[in-house]
């Protein structure tokens, strides 16, 4: 087995809050286990540029209880071409970087798996507030979002219920519901619009006539950005005409994912930093580190990546050659459950959210 003497660390894609919590682990884990960090700026960015510093245990200190990343991220579109790739290949071969934790979302494991391929192990951990990773439960910076749009929508009742209103709030999750869908059923919502789900419009507007008649003054409609524009303004103005309740849109936007980490985050960075580096270290990589149940696991990045395009509908001819009759049956049970499961929380919005 290969010895580890320096790893690297790196955030990429959307920040999330958390992600200095699994920072802060993967660069403790690996000093306790004698093997050196450094700290990569700018996600891929940094990778190829070198921009780049030794992290002790003390340069992770206060950070676990600060938003953003303090490596700072990046959406680097050099890292997908050959050039881009050598460079960084170039930079861990001069630094003598063994190993890299890569802290982000499926755009950040397809770069890890590249990177992997090209004599560089990698780990994936997953960054993103969208929850939008299929292979995890949960991601790092989801419950913190969650907690915010709450937080933000509570903060919306209380003046929709003075003027008797309604409020479209629109928040963040890219092509995911998560977010929406949760917060939505914590927020108390009279209706969510999610991407998965066909959202019933006129059911809607229905719905709050009826609950408008018996008394209730506030209406709370939670949509995903995925659900495009359809349900956003034009959707708010069609509630005020045909509803006769006086209406607004919020677009919460990148508020969503700011912000002082939860517990919940804190504690699954943290836990997922130390398990990063422990796989990588006994010589696991291409691997997506995973909360499965309560449980820290790992998976193939490979076979993450095509389990979540098979959940999202993108398979593409041959993304299922690599695996087993036996794996493709397993990841098609997998997706099947999960739409269910989603299917039974989103129908939980329209039961209580009256
Ligand atoms: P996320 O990781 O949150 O999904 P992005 O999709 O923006 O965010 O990906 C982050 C970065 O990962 C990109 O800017 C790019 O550097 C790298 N990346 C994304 N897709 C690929 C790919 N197909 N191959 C190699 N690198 C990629
Ligand atoms: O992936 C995280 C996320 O915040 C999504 O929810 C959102 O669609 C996107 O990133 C916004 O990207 P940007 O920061 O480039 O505006």
């Amino acid at each position: 087995m290969e010895k580890f003497r320096r790893i690297g660390v790196l955030t990429s894609g959307g920040d999330a809050p958390g992600m200095n919590a699994a920072i802060r682990a993967v660069t403790r884990t690996a000093i306790a286990h004698g093997v050196e960090v450094m700290g990569i700026y700018r996600g891929y960015s940094g990778l190829i540029d070198g921009d780049i510093k030794q992290l002790g245990i003390r340069d992770v200190s206060n950070c676990i209880n600060h938003g953003g990343t303090m490596l700072y991220s990046d959406r680097c579109p050099e890292f997908k071409t050959e050039e881009g790739m050598a460079k960084a290949v170039a930079t861990c071969k001069r630094l003598e970087i063994d190993g890299i934790v890569a802290i982000g979302g499926d755009g950040t494991f397809r770069g890890a798996t590249d990177l992997t391929a090209h004599g560089i192990p990698c780990v994936g951990l997953p960054g993103t507030i969208d929850n939008d990773i299929t292979s995890t439960d949960l991601s790092i910076g989801f419950d913190t979002a969650m907690n915010t749009v709450i937080e933000m929508v509570d903060r919306l009742r209380d003046t929709c219920e003075s003027h008797a209103r309604c409020n479209v709030v629109e928040v963040m999750g890219r092509d995911a519901g998560d977010i929406a869908l949760r917060s939505g059923i914590a927020s108390g919502a009279t209706a969510v619009a999610i991407p998965e789900i066909p959202f019933d419009a006129d059911g809607t507007i229905e719905k709050i006539k009826r609950s408008k008649a018996l008394g209730k003054r506030n209406f709370i409609i939670i949509v995903s950005e995925g659900c495009g524009h359809e349900f956003g303004p034009s959707f708010t103005e069609r509630i005020e005409r045909e509803t006769g309740v006086e209406s607004r849109f919020a677009r919460l936007a990148h508020v969503v994912r700011g912000g002082t980490p939860n517990l919940a985050d804190r504690l699954l960075s943290s836990l997922m930093g130390v398990y990063a580096v422990e796989q990588l270290l006994m010589g696991k990589s291409n691997i997506v580190i995973c909360s499965r149940q309560g449980k820290i696991v790992s998976t193939e990045i490979n076979y993450a990546l095509a389990l979540d395009r098979m959940y999202k509908n993108k398979l593409k001819p041959g993304d299922l050659d690599p695996f087993t009759e036996g794996q493709v049956a397993e990841m098609r049970a997998f997706c099947e459950k999960k739409r269910q499961d989603l299917a039974a929380l989103y129908a939980k919005v329209d039961l209580l959210g009256l």
